[in-house]
């Protein structure tokens, strides 16, 4: 086959092993993390109250300080000394429900095989009003050191909408896709994070994403214990009174009140 006439040089990068497999640790720091670490900071006040965290509370002090009051580690391996709590994410029964205001569930759905089943416990464990900040690879290099079934999935964003929205209503979930072809290209070959520039970090082409972020708020329940509505009808005498009309979630989603009548809200 021809070379094509643009003459590429591929340089140093015309090689079928990595510069590093060591994720750029040895080259000044991952290039994932130029994403990741941004993302908890503009996130930062969600990073409040009750948090949980996978594997180690780094983020947790790093983007909540002050503002976390209790601060808990999750992890399946019992090994790890830093969990405070170890659980499996996909069915974490002791793990009480509406627990936690905000949960950092970083780099670790992927390695999990039953996506769907731990977006679905973050949501029972979150309090209503409470917040998930996740984020996933969309490319990168497989973690076989985790084991033969240690690193299952890479998604792009409309993967992790598909994921989640099983879980949080669509309108509380916002997920963003970052990175290019340089970015994915020098991730893959392991390059350290100082070796591209702001500028190329910038770009975002979701054509080519390294990365997916998602922030899933679980709903609040309604602020109304009740609505009564009052409608006003016409008696037997012909004079008007109004009759209660009892609030009920279901039918009121499905039957709009009548045209001629009051709403009293009952704070709760
Ligand atoms: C790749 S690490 C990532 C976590 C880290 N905080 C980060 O930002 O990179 C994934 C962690 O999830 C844990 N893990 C894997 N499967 C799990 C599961 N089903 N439930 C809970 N933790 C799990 C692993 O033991 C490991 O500590």
């Amino acid at each position: 086959m021809e070379a094509p006439a643009d003459g590429l040089d591929l340089g140093d990068l015309r090689r079928v092993t990595p510069v590093s497999r060591e994720w750029g640790y040895d080259r000044g720091g991952p290039i994932d993390r130029r994403y990741i670490e941004p993302f908890l900071e503009r996130h930062a006040s969600d990073i409040a109250g009750a948090v949980l965290e996978v594997q180690e509370p780094d983020y947790s002090r790093r983007f909540g300080a002050g503002r976390v009051t209790r601060s808990d580690v999750v992890d399946l391996d019992p090994a790890n000394p830093r969990a405070t709590l170890v659980s499996d994410l996909r069915a974490a029964a002791n793990i009480p429900s509406d627990t936690y205001d905000c949960v950092i569930l970083t780099q670790t759905i992927h390695v999990i095989d039953d996506m769907p089943a731990v977006a679905a416990e973050v949501a029972r464990i979150l309090k209503p009003g409470g917040v998930l900040l996740a984020t996933l690879p969309a490319a990168s290099r497989v973690c076989v050191e985790y084991g033969e079934d240690g690193d299952f999935w890479r998604v792009t964003a409309a993967g992790a909408r598909a994921v989640f929205a099983r879980a949080f209503p669509h309108d509380h979930l916002e997920i963003e896709s970052l990175g290019n072809v340089l970015v994915n290209a020098a991730f893959m070959f392991g390059l350290g994070a100082g070796e591209l520039t702001p500028d190329e970090y910038g770009f975002s082409d979701p054509y080519y994403p390294a990365l997916i972020t998602v922030r899933a708020r679980k709903p609040r329940p309604p602020a109304v214990a009740g609505i009564l509505l009052y409608h006003r009808v016409a008696d037997s005498t012909g004079s008007d009174v109004h009759r209660p009309w009892h609030y009920h979630p279901d039918r009121a989603q499905t039957q709009p009140p009548p045209a001629a009548c009051v709403l009293r809200r009952c704070r709760a």
